[in-house]
């Protein structure tokens, strides 16, 4: 009987043997914390072992995106945090952080599966014990496009990434190019902390059609869906037809196109310099290329995206 056990228990072993590397991290146990005290902890016994922390921060609703934020940390360091918190103090628009997806236990499953060793899920009383009065200095980067139309957005994304990053310490963040002008933000306020982070931009992942994936796609409808990656596809057409054609006229045209399209309606198109963020009149004040960046409404789902023009 003994010897029976014993077959079947080295079956059952070479049964979870892991088809690679890849998988055999992804099966070790995720650690969840809700606290900042227990993410210390967690962080803490990291860092005294000398390990290197890669750090996401996100609001939830996860997808490939992330994933591949998340695959990037794990490939630079030896543990990768990730948070998933809706920042409320972000949010100018009360119905957008009413509507905003949130899907903990998924995103849970997903980063279990992605390989995460800690996920921090926080609620607002743990991130802001008080009101967060602060008001950063960001400057010029925070002035332009999401700047102007969203007041106050980069000013909380400020507040929430550099508590996260106090709590977390990470040697290296993670942030996707989807939010272009974010990531300059994050630099901005990572040199008025004083943080020793490298942050790390992300190349923006895209559907098989070339939509960005965003955590707001889900809030189209199928008809919205089905018209939306024509954002992206005109971004690139005007990338082949930008020689010979002016800023202005690049900036028209595709403010012209993307209008066009059914239901759609752009809130912004602007072409920077990405050193700065400031809008250009020639392509020549943007040495190393510039970045068109745009902002569209479906309906109530505003949805954005970038796309680099080389110099
Ligand atoms: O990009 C986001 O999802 C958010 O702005 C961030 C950086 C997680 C801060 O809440």
């Amino acid at each position: 009987m003994q010897a029976v056990g014993h077959t079947l228990y080295i079956i059952c072993v070479v049964n979870r043997i892991p088809a690679d590397n890849n998988d055999k991290d992804n099966d070790k146990e995720m650690k969840t914390v809700r606290t900042a005290k227990e993410l210390r902890e967690a962080v803490g016994a990291v860092k005294a072992d000398g390990r290197s922390v890669g750090f996401v921060p996100t609001m939830g609703a996860l997808h490939a995106g992330h994933v591949s934020l998340i695959e990037r940390a794990r490939a630079d360091n030896d543990v990768v945090v990730v948070s998933v918190f809706v920042n409320p103090t972000q949010f100018n628009n009360p119905d957008d952080l009413r509507t905003y997806p949130r899907t903990e236990e998924a995103d849970s499953e997903k980063l279990q599966a992605a390989g995460v060793d800690i996920a921090f899920f926080p609620s607002v009383e743990e991130i802001y014990p008080e009101p967060d009065t602060r008001v950063f200095e960001l400057g010029p980067v925070a002035e332009v496009m999401e700047g102007a139309m969203r007041p106050g957005h980069f000013n909380g994304v400020a507040q929430v990434v550099s508590r996260l990053f106090r709590m977390v310490q990470p040697d290296r963040a993670y942030f996707g190019e989807k939010d272009f002008q974010q990531i300059s933000v994050i630099r901005r306020m990572v040199e008025i902390e004083g943080f020793d982070i490298e942050i790390v931009a992300c190349p923006i992942k895209r559907e098989a059609d070339g939509l960005a994936l965003s955590s707001r796609n889900v809030r189209l409808t199928p008809g919205q869906r089905a018209v939306a990656p024509a954002i992206h596809r005109i971004l690139a057409e005007s990338v082949d037809g930008a020689s010979g054609r002016s800023v202005d006229e690049v900036k028209r045209a595709v403010t012209d196109a993307i209008n066009a399209v059914d239901g759609m309606e752009v809130e912004y198109y602007e072409i920077v310099n990405p050193a700065g963020m400031q809008p250009i009149a020639e392509w020549s004040e943007a040495e190393g290329g510039a970045v068109g960046c745009v902002t569209v409404y479906m309906g109530d789902v505003r949805l954005i995206d970038n796309i680099k023009y080389p110099a």
